[in-house]
């Protein structure tokens, strides 16, 4: 059965200026949903392959937990008005060419250092390749914010053709995404507009955790002087 996250007819309503009929843009948004869901369940099984893998053989799973999300045809659309695309909805390949998170998972780690032994495990596979990358982990943004967001592309085989199809991943450790869940919270809630003494002492707080991921890491190495104990100890 076909699987449908929206539904042409409403969506009709708020885009007049579809050229083609209510057919077409169901289709091409089934198209869209089919693509970037294979897509990201791909991707999530490769990640969940990796850790069991690692768990295997060092008795330690590197990933706390993944979350994925597709993006709303809605939430598409406004992205690429955001982006500058003119009438996106007439111009669907572009939109798909330029806007790289409609697919997104986001891959939170035990500890730091779990991010590189992911992204090295990732990356090492052939049939993944590297689109983009914005190292927030090194290089933290202006708030506090701290992740590594990749952009890759996987491939999905379909019935006729093969399609290689652009996932946003952003790896974390347990105290970043603490971090981010709940800033974003509180960003959300005052609609974007905390005052400057919020957002330093957020700032403050990412600061505080990144020093507290450093010293878990630390405690973990010494606890921890060979990875292959770790199975006796817990
Ligand atoms: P947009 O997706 O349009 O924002 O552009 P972009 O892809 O260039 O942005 P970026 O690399 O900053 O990644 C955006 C995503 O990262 C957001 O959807 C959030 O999930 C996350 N993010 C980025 N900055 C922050 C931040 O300051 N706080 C929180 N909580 N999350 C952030
Ligand atoms: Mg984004």
């Amino acid at each position: 059965m076909a699987f449908r996250y929206y539904n042409a007819e409403r969506i009709r309503e708020r885009m007049p200026e579809y050229k083609g009929t209510d057919e077409e843009l169901q289709d091409s948004i089934d198209n869209i949903s089919l693509l970037y869901n294979s897509a990201m369940k791909n991707l999530e099984t490769k990640l969940e392959i990796l850790s069991d893998d690692f768990d295997k053989m060092h008795s330690y799973m590197p990933i706390h937990h993944i979350q994925s999300r597709l993006k709303t045809f809605d939430s598409i659309l406004n992205k690429a008005v955001r982006y500058g695309i003119e009438d996106p909805v007439n111009n669907l390949d572009v939109v798909m060419r330029e806007v790289l998170d409609i697919a997104g998972i986001r891959v939170v780690c035990n500890y730091e250092e779990d991010i590189r032994t992911m992204y090295d495990l990732l990356l090492k596979q052939e049939d993944v390749d590297m689109i983009r990358m914005k190292d927030y982990c090194d290089d933290p943004k202006e708030s506090g914010y701290r992740s590594l967001h990749l952009v890759v592309s996987v491939p999905v085989y379909l019935v006729n053709r093969k399609a290689v199809v652009p996932v946003e991943v952003q790896f974390r450790s347990v105290a970043m995404d603490a971090w981010a869940s709940l800033e974003h919270e509180l960003r959300y809630k005052h609609r974007g507009e905390l005052s400057q003494e919020i957002v330093d002492e957020l700032k403050e707080c990412a600061e505080i955790l990144n020093d507290v991921d450093e010293r878990l890491s630390r405690i973990r190495h010494e606890v921890l002087t060979d990875e292959s104990e770790y199975s006796d100890r817990i």
